[in-house]
């Protein structure tokens, strides 16, 4: 409705101008309303589908293939789809399916009251490297309302379409992860999607249409705030869904490959120790410190995690 009065209040000047005959004022009204029709065609709307595309083509949309510099939020080469499957569509593991009613809650990591957007912009500074989007841009507000759609969605779908197989969750072992034993992991049954050097297969040569198989590791990864980056909800992940269409790992290889990954370098996010403003909330599994415990930061990393949690539980009754 707006567009079409604005439009139709442009052709108007135009025959206002022309009647009075000033050459010079039509000639620039005229430049103005073509690049004015064109904006006002082109200009996304906040809708469920635009929000749909841009977790799927985020990399395209919002990262390097975004020729305007001020929408190049994201800042490596996942799609918030490489981790949320089917644009978190796909139940189980890391669907957004479920995820409205979840919002606003507490989160440990911020210190506070987060909504959906805060949380959409978490995964933006860190799953994808990235910076935050202004909460009341339009891209923000359209996946907002992809989110909120799946949701009223997933109440009405039929219990066979929200029915989902994954192996039974994952269980953590009881000792450190083994980096030797994840790298033998990740060379039988995660090479061949991922690469040799964990930089996974670019879509097309074009960096901007982003990646088939994407990274692991590398400038194009997830960075080291990520929750990905913590080897309990890797290994979660990844025991529920690699390799993709065919999750059949053991407990002890999703271990010791999600650590053997996280060992690997990745962008790094400036500030993270401000994250769990109350350290006592920081998972036991938080790679980088400062922590309320004794324990060092490799055991943080890669476990044992039992201890950790003994030691706070043994604080907690003192
Ligand atoms: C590298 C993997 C990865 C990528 C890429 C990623 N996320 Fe996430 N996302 C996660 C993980 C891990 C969690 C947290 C799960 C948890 O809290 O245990 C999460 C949580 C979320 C949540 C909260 C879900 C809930 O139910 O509480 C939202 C919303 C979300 N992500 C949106 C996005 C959006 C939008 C993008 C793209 C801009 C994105 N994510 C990209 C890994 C990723
Ligand atoms: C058949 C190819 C294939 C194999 C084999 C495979 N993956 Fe993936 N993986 C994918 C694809 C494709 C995605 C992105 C999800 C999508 O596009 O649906 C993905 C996503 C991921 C992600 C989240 C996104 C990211 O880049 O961080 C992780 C972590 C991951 N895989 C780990 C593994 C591990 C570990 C193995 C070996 C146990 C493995 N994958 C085996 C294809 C594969």
């Amino acid at each position: 409705m707006a567009d079409i009065d604005r439009k139709k209040g442009l052709v108007l000047s135009l025959v206002a101008t022309a009647v009075f005959g000033a050459v010079v004022v039509l000639a620039t009204l005229n430049r103005e309303a073509s690049v004015a029709a064109v904006a006002l065609d082109d200009a996304p709307a906040p809708t469920p589908e635009y929000g749909q595309r841009l977790l799927r083509e985020t990399t395209k949309h919002l990262g390097t293939g975004q020729a305007d510099p001020a929408l190049q939020y994201s800042g490596n080469g996942l799609d918030c789809a490489s981790c949320h499957l089917e644009s978190g569509a796909s139940p189980g593991t890391l669907s957004l399916l479920e995820t409205a009613q979840r919002y606003p809650r507490f989160s440990g990591r911020d210190g506070g009251e987060r909504d959906l957007r805060d949380r959409i912009n978490g995964c933006m500074e860190r799953s994808m490297a990235g910076k935050p989007l202004p909460r009341d841009s339009v891209e923000m507000i359209a996946m907002e309302s992809y989110i909120l759609e799946l949701s009223r969605q997933y109440g009405a779908m039929s219990p066979a379409r929200t029915a989902f197989i994954e192996p039974p969750a994952f269980t953590e072992p009881d000792r450190r992860a083994d980096l030797v034993a994840g790298e033998i992991v990740y060379q039988e049954k995660c090479k061949i999607c991922h690469g040799e050097n964990g930089e996974g297969l670019k879509a097309t040569r074009d960096i901007g249409e982003g990646y088939t198989f994407p990274p692991l590791w590398g400038p194009d990864s997830y960075n080291n705030g990520a929750g990905m980056n913590r080897v309990l909800t890797a290994a979660n992940f990844i025991k529920a869904r690699m390799p993709l269409g065919q999750a059949d790992l053991s407990d002890d290889e999703a271990y010791d490959v999600s650590a053997y990954i996280n060992s690997k370098p990745r962008p790094v996010k400036e500030g993270l120790e401000e994250d769990y403003p109350e350290l006592f909330r920081k998972p036991v599994d938080s790679p980088y410190p400062p922590y309320a415990d004794p324990f060092p930061q490799e055991q943080h990393q890669y476990g044992p995690f039992g201890p950790i949690r003994a030691y706070y539980a043994q604080q907690n009754r003192e």
